[in-house]
């Protein structure tokens, strides 16, 4: 019997990815691994164009150029949280899959930030240079201790959060400020909320952990400083550039920050003789902050685990640039997905013109899902049909704003008749059309609903859908012209809004009809229009 072999994917892995990760991968008897530790950005150029998954750490930047060459690529996976070496726009425009992994090096990273806090309090790196150069200052490197001192916090997700419970641990008392998440949670852990002005102006030593933003670029600059005590104590080990490094020096200059402790810088390597580097009172790190062999196995089987699970078994954890969804949501909506994908290419073969915007009502059911995958594959079914395999899932939101339509999405618990329906309408330049979707049983698809005619089709195959007057002897005509042109009918769904008003007939054909068809059934004045379908 001719059996389809199971498909293969080719997976690339960069920047030396710990051993546990790339052993994981090459157990997958599907996936084929190429570890390539140091591959220049030329060769990367040129290879990456094979492949249909790649690993990055930190080092290789993944460019719009280099992504122009990667035609192949579904995944790319970032072992670690920032994104900052990888093009976003440019992969979610291909329609690549962006994720990170988020969890791995939370803990080891607060470590690293506490070893600084202490380091910097005690001025052990200086120390240990002063007696490996021969000197013994024991009253130069005089400390201070942190116990009851106020550390502030600005950004308390997943590393600040832990941070802080660290800092309590040591008897610290820990202020916090973030914008973004529930003060509850927050003030749960002992970290006493305040605005961004008070952290400033209340703490002795402040501490980084947002991610780098248009927002938070500079986020302690030259009038940030002059809010805060004298002496201030600064430790960054989330984003160069947080903390503005002129205005930093500056602050140290003037003995208004008293130390710093960095471990990330605006440019990295930061160039030699860096100021900052140099200065007494600052300690640093050449970017340490995830660095241990836990953090770095946990990291790269995660990585692992994400690729094997989104190419064998379609899950997607950890995605950046598309909403993420677990197994058991996933397997909930995707009768759904499969409804969607057929009612945007219904829909985008009925319109006529430019499409403007693209409405989706979620009633029932079907409302308390996870939607957001559902309105995408929606989108994506309308826009393969006018644009091709240039657009997916991923990208489909990118390319729908970008030429300008709208989409419009609502949900209601009520559903008629129905546990679920998905009702689309797709308004262009010359006008709108309404459909409705349902899904019987556990996967039945039916359209139930086409511009106000009740009419329960099949969404599949080739269909035909006529409008015309409500006359005796029309449909027979249809059967008459179809038959002369060799067509076979599989099935017929007739609708009507009234009694010799207008009709709406949909006809299952088996094979696609020929415009040439279509004129000769329009020359009929009943018939009011002719579309072919095929999904
Ligand atoms: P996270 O997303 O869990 O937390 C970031 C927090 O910052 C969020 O809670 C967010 O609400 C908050 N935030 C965003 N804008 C803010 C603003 N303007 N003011 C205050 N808070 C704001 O991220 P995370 O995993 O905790 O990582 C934090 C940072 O550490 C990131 O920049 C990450 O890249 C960096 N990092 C560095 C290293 C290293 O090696 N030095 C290692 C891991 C992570
Ligand atoms: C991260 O974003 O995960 C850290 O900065 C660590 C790294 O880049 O390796």
């Amino acid at each position: 019997m001719d059996q389809k072999a199971p498909k293969r994917y080719r997976i690339l892995v960069l920047d030396g990815l710990s051993p546990k990760g790339v052993e994981l991968l090459a157990g997958e008897p599907r996936l084929e691994v190429t570890n390539s530790p140091t591959l220049n950005p030329v060769d990367l150029q040129q290879t990456i164009g094979d492949y249909d998954g790649v690993i990055v750490r930190s080092a290789t930047k993944i460019t719009a150029d280099i992504l122009e060459h990667a035609q192949r690529v579904r995944l790319l996976c970032r072992a670690g949280i920032g994104v900052d070496n990888i093009d976003l726009d440019a992969a979610t425009s291909k329609g690549i899959v962006v994720m990170n992994s988020p969890g791995g090096n939370v803990v080891t990273t607060a470590e690293h930030t506490l070893s600084m806090l202490l380091s910097l309090s005690r001025n052990i790196p200086q120390a240990v240079l002063a007696m490996r150069a021969g000197r013994w200052e024991r009253k130069k490197f005089t400390g201070v201790e942190v116990y009851r001192k106020v550390l502030g916090v600005i950004g308390l997700g997943r590393i600040g959060s832990v941070v802080a419970r660290l800092a309590l641990g040591i008897g610290m008392q820990v202020i916090g400020y973030d914008p973004y998440i529930s003060r509850e949670k927050v003030e749960s852990l002992g970290i006493e909320v305040v605005s961004f002005e008070e952290v400033l102006r209340r703490c002795d030593y402040l501490t980084l952990h947002t991610p780098m933003t248009e927002e938070t670029r500079s986020l302690i600059g030259a009038k940030e400083l002059a809010q805060m005590k004298q002496g201030v104590r600064i430790i960054n080990c989330a984003r160069g550039g947080l903390v503005n490094e002129a205005a930093l020096l500056e602050g140290l200059q003037s003995g208004k920050v008293a130390g710093a402790a960095l471990d990330v810088f605006e440019q990295e390597p930061p160039p030699p003789a860096h100021p900052l580097v140099n200065h007494p009172a600052v300690i640093c790190t050449p970017h340490l902050g995830a660095a241990t062999e836990e953090a770095q196995d946990r990291i790269a089987v995660d990585v692992a685990q994400q690729m094997i699970d989104f190419f064998l078994h379609g899950q997607i954890r950890n995605a950046v640039n598309v909403p993420s969804i677990d197994a058991e949501s996933f397997q909930r909506i995707k009768p759904f997905l499969a409804l969607a994908e057929k009612l945007g290419r219904f829909q985008a073969q009925l319109a006529e013109g430019g499409v403007q915007e693209v409405s989706i009502q979620y009633s029932g059911e079907v409302a308390g899902y996870d939607t957001k995958w559902i309105s995408l594959t929606l989108l994506n079914g309308v826009l393969t049909t006018f644009l091709g395999d240039t657009v997916n899932v991923v990208n489909a939101g990118v390319v729908a704003r970008n030429r300008g339509i709208r989409i419009v999405e609502s949900s209601s618990s009520e559903a008629e008749d129905y546990t679920s329906l998905i009702t689309v309408t797709i308004t262009t330049d010359v006008g709108a059309h309404t459909m409705s979707g349902t899904i019987l049983g556990k996967r039945d698809e039916r359209i139930i609903l086409i511009d106000g005619y009740r009419i329960e089709v099949v969404p599949q195959g080739h269909l035909l859908i006529v409008r015309n007057e409500d006359q005796p002897g029309v449909i027979g005509r249809l059967g008459t012209i179809l038959g002369r042109n060799g067509l076979n009918i599989g099935g017929m769904h007739l609708g009507r809004l009234a009694p010799h008003g207008q009709a709406m007939c949909i006809l299952a054909v088996d094979s696609p009809v020929p415009q040439s068809v279509i004129n000769e059934i329009l020359q009929y004045p009943p018939f009011i229009s002719v579309n072919a379908v095929t999904l």
